[in-house]
């Protein structure tokens, strides 16, 4: 009797419990890009048996594509449950200022999201009218990814400055037969391009640009273009068919040496390639950038219209819960923002990256939609075209200006 009652009560808690109907997530976390998220959907499935669980995605690095498709869904009222966005200017400056996202501080309050995470990153996806994500990660740009062993049979380091890269590293490695610095397709370019713009201007100028106090047709932002340009010389000449994990597999064949990535990166070497950090591959910051930590965050937002909203307020639940962070970040590779990250979970590029965080100066990464809004984001593959097309920093100096003045970059 005390037995039937017990599963009678049990029933009835898990009926009350259990979440019905359908979530949608939406995302560029395809192919192998798609571990980390899974596992995370399995933890939400295992929670909400009854939910059929949408896996979204639109394939392409760094939402390329993703974010155009996001773009007309939400212009055309069908949103999804939840959508993958950088914390920061893609967020805030796109989403929020359309008056497109559900203010969830009142979920933040009840998770203990407000103590779990660190001020500054509440901050990045904040305004003061409400708090408008969940971050899933913190994610480093401007890594130099590299095979100790490589580096070694060709006789060079690490360079720790471009010129030295362009003046030293690259001629040896040219000599050799061996491409110094592996690129891929025009994101990936302008993804070199903003650590090259860190090392040259330095940090303060670098956040000046974001917040219109430094124009880019100073001389100083003509001279990092230049710079750029000279590290392209050392580059492949097929980069435009090349996404960024087939960057990456050159240099771990051995046909390059160097490849500028997000931590990513990592997450695809270890999770995917099954490589062991330090052995298979290792790191080190950007040529001129060490000490500085260029970070973008991946976080899930609650769109106005959403479907299935309790449904997603349980998937953002989940999205900024200690199990949920410790379980996506190792396969992702990506730390976890949360200040009770249990780094035992972590490998060693892991615990390196949370110690650099803890430690380093902190910048945004333009490219993966901290400093800027999707308009200048965007646009900026066009300032990108415009200077492979024509090798001209004053043309791409000129273009990126006209683009920050039409979408008013800083406002
Ligand atoms: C970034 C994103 C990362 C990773 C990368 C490559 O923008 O934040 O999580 O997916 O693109 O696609």
């Amino acid at each position: 009797m005390v037995r039937r009652t017990l599963v009678l009560l049990a029933a009835l808690a898990i009926g009350f419990a259990t979440a019905q109907g359908e979530l949608e997530i939406f995302s560029w976390w395809a192919g192998d890009e798609g571990p980390a998220l899974e596992a995370l959907i399995d933890l939400y499935e295992q929670e909400h048996p009854d939910v059929e669980v949408i896996n979204a995605t639109v394939t392409g690095g760094s939402g390329v594509n993703a974010r155009a498709v996001l773009k007309t869904r939400m212009l055309g009222g069908d949103p999804p449950d939840s959508f993958q966005v950088h914390a920061g200017e893609e967020l805030i400056g796109t989403w929020v200022a359309a008056d497109r996202m559900e203010d969830i501080t009142e979920l933040f309050e009840e998770e203990g999201f407000m103590d779990a995470f660190p001020a500054a990153l509440i901050d990045l996806i904040s305004t003061d009218e409400g708090i408008w994500s969940v971050p899933v990660n913190i994610h480093r740009s401007n890594v130099l990814w590299f095979v100790p062993g490589n580096l070694e049979e060709w006789g060079v380091s690490t360079p720790g400055s471009w010129s030295e890269f362009t003046g030293e590293t690259c001629p040896a490695l040219q000599e050799q037969g061996v491409t110094p610095l592996v690129v891929g397709e025009n994101w990936t370019m302008q993804h070199l391009w903003e650590s090259v713009a860190l090392a040259e201007l330095g940090v303060d100028a670098y956040r000046n640009l974001w917040t219109a106090d430094l124009a880019f047709t100073d001389p100083s932002v003509i001279a990092a273009w230049e710079t750029f340009g000279d590290v392209l010389e050392c580059t492949n000449d097929d980069a435009s068919g090349l996404s960024w994990q087939q960057a990456t597999d050159r240099v771990i064949a051995g046909e390059a040496a160097f490849n500028v990535m997000g931590d990513w990166a990592a997450g695809y070497m270890v999770t995917t390639l099954e490589l062991t950090p330090g052995e298979g591959f290792s790191w080190a910051a950007s040529p001129g950038t060490d000490g500085v930590f260029m970070l973008l965050s991946d976080s899930f937002g609650l769109p106005v219209g959403a479907p299935n909203d309790d449904n997603a307020r349980e998937w953002l639940r989940l999205v900024g819960s200690k199990e949920g962070q410790d379980t996506f970040n190792p396969l992702k590779g990506s730390i976890s923002p949360r200040l009770d990250s249990d780094l035992s979970l972590y490998n060693a590029y892991l615990r390196s990256a949370a110690e650099d965080w803890a430690n380093d100066v902190q910048v945004g990464s333009l490219v993966h939609g901290a400093v800027a809004k999707e308009a200048f984001m965007s646009e900026f593959a066009t300032v990108m075209e415009i200077y492979l097309n024509s090798g001209s920093a004053e043309a791409a100096s000129n273009a990126a200006q006209a683009v920050a003045n039409q979408v008013g970059l800083g406002n």
